[in-house]
């Protein structure tokens, strides 16, 4: 389980995080739920940045959704992610990291 800190304290999304050595984008659905997708690409690993409207993987120009990680320019892909759920006001990721 990893503790992401307040809710409250989130105020814009996505959200850059470190954790563990790792680079990670918490992110706000349309629907509310929240989300933890990986900085590192699905495809070979390339390292993702936020973009205007989108994140984009550098090495090959995939583009994903900034709402839920889906590759929206490219093949059937999505960001590495895991499910992050509030917990006595916390965002928590219950299982391990994406
Ligand atoms: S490594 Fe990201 S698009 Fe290829």
């Amino acid at each position: 389980m990893t503790d992401l800190g307040l809710e409250s304290a989130f105020t814009k999304f996505p959200a850059m995080l470190t954790l563990s050595a790792e680079s990670f984008f918490l992110v706000k659905g349309k629907k509310g739920g929240y989300q933890l997708l990986s900085a590192i690409c699905p495809h070979s690993h390339g390292d993702i940045r936020k973009a205007d409207n989108c994140f984009t993987c550098p090495s090959h120009g995939w583009h994903f959704s900034l709402d839920n990680g889906e590759c929206i320019n490219g093949p059937l892909a999505r960001m590495y992610s895991a499910p992050v759920v509030v917990k006595n006001g916390h965002l928590v990721v219950e299982g391990e990291l994406p």
